[in-house]
């Protein structure tokens, strides 16, 4: 029923795990059969997803499409990384059983929501930055400005 890839990261899932303090965070559950998966985003000032976690309650395929887009993404930009759907994902796991192609929607979907929460978060970074004219944009907890 599975490809050879989808057993390798089902049984050897990549980049499982949280990150403390992450730039991002997205969770999304599936309507279909109540799985939830998260990933963790740490972001460079390049915009490139340097680190990427996932945790996944869920089916072979949504752990195994939820290991593979954090190899896909990692390195990217968050441009490149937002442009990616979960066709794309299943394809490089050498497809997936059409009666399981809406797991694969959960590492997308999740990967879109941690991308537009570190968005948000860059935007309030950038809009403290304008209110008190400092230059730096980074957002510590002891900082007085
Ligand atoms: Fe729930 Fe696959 S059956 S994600």
């Amino acid at each position: 029923m599975y490809t050879e890839q989808v057993m390798d990261h089902f049984t050897n899932p990549r980049n499982v795990g949280e990150i403390e303090k992450a730039d991002g965070v997205g969770e999304v559950g599936n309507m279909k059969c109540g799985d939830i998966m998260r990933i963790y985003l740490k972001v460079n000032d390049n915009e490139v997803i340097e680190d990427i976690k996932f945790r996944t309650f869920g089916c072979a395929a949504a752990i195994a499409t939820s290991s593979m887009i954090t190899e896909m993404v990692k390195g990217k930009t968050i441009t490149e990384a937002m442009k990616i759907t979960n066709k794309q994902v299943a394809a490089e796991l050498g497809g997936l059983p059409a009666p399981k192609m809406h797991c694969s929607n959960l590492a997308a979907d999740a990967l879109k929501k941690a991308i537009e929460n570190y968005q948000g978060n860059n935007n309030q970074v950038n809009n403290k930055i304008e209110e008190t004219g400092n230059n730096c944009n980074r957002d510590c907890n002891n900082c007085s400005y």
